[in-house]
């Protein structure tokens, strides 16, 4: 029998997303996908601090969605991960395994016996003799933590990826495109933006911006003088109930410098890389998480920018069932569910 695909487990800093496909004849269907809001606090700034708390909302969203396989892949980003782009000199895979580890530390700001490194090549023969290779690094003490509250929930951690890759997978199955064109996808959550540009059909950069969309609610809570929880009502309520009274035109104000703000930054990451890159042009940018449905981002986005931006949305190829799912509810839920999607579609074997 064919193996199994991991569940997708994805623990952000405001909600915890589970997504779980098969790969059938009729292509990837979709068998499970639900969300779970975290209290806040229970993660802040990448960092675990409630872990029993995190390990019964996982365990909820297992029992209320009935999924019986045991198997999760999670993912790290922010400053626990390191990817970067080295040049070395033309080598074979078994070569390169070899010398990786040694290589890796001059590159890595961290003691190498600190962290877990793995690598892809990118170009084999970039010219001059020389290879292109993306270096993944990731610390070992924030790997195990998060295997370790997995594990707690009963579950068997089986592979452990990188926010920045599992949008890649999900934006791969959902969006085929020639791969002469070079795409930006971004990610834009509570606590972190993840971009990574495609280019040649291959991550050619990547960027974790450790700020998103808690930074709008943190702004909502000062001016108002709310607590957290309702600053972060405000921000999501729809606006007819809020248009009475004038305070959706502020909290819209406030949403639109944030979304400046935010901009400002991801547009930083995106000139770095067209500073240094060859196929700098970036033809789309392909948008997604929770905060990029804040007032101003997308509109804000395309006009900084000068690019088209579309919806990553992981469903768009995705065999879905209407007689198991709400569709209109599954679509609505779209935009926060591309690195859970992403995640679903490795096998426990993969890399
Ligand atoms: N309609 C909306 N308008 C504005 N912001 C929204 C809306 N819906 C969700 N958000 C914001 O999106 C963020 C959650 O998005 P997402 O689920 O992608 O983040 P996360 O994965 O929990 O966080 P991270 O990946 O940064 O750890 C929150 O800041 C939330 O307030
Ligand atoms: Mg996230």
């Amino acid at each position: 029998m064919a193996v199994k695909n991991a569940v997708g487990l994805d623990i952000g800093t405001s909600s915890i997303k589970v997504a779980h496909v098969q790969e059938t004849k009729k292509g990837v269907q979709l068998m499970a996908f639900d969300t779970i809001m975290l209290p806040p606090d229970t993660i802040r700034d990448g960092q675990i601090l409630n872990a029993p708390q995190l390990v019964q909302r996982i365990q909820e969203l297992f029992t209320l969605n009935k999924i019986k396989h045991r198997q999760v892949a999670v993912s790290l980003s922010g400053h626990s991960v390191i990817i970067k782009k080295i040049s070395l000199p033309e080598m074979t895979l078994a070569e390169l395994e070899d010398s990786i580890q040694w290589e890796a530390e001059q590159y890595i700001p961290f003691d190498i016996k600190d962290v877990n490194v793995d690598f892809q090549i990118i170009d084999p023969h970039a010219g001059q003799a020389q290879m292109d290779v993306l270096l993944v690094a990731a610390k070992k003490a924030v790997i195990e933590e998060m295997c370790e509250v997995v594990r707690a929930a009963r579950l068997e951690p089986v592979l452990v990826d990188v926010d920045a890759f599992a949008l890649y997978n999900a934006f791969e199955l959902n969006f085929p495109l020639p791969s002469d064109q070079t795409v930006a996808l971004i990610n834009v959550g509570a606590s972190t933006i993840n971009i990574n540009v495609v280019s040649g059909g291959m991550t050619s950069f990547t960027r974790d911006i450790t700020v998103g969309g808690n930074l709008l609610t943190e702004e909502i809570s000062k001016q108002f003088a709310v607590p957290w929880e309702e600053a972060e009502h405000m921000k999501t309520t729809s606006e007819t109930t809020l248009s009475m009274s004038g305070v959706l035109r502020e909290v819209q104000r406030i949403s639109g410098r944030v979304s400046e703000v935010l901009i400002a930054e991801i547009q930083r990451s995106l000139d770095f890389f067209a500073a240094t890159a060859i196929n700098a042009d970036i033809s789309a940018v392909y948008l997604c998480g929770g905060a990029a449905l804040q007032s101003g981002l997308i509109e804000g986005m395309e006009r900084r920018l000068g690019t088209h931006v579309r919806a990553l949305n992981p469903f768009n190829n995705v065999v879905i069932d209407p007689k198991k799912f709400d569709t209109a509810l599954l679509q609505r839920m779209a935009p926060i569910a591309a690195v859970a999607m992403g995640l679903a579609l490795r096998k426990p074997d993969d890399r």
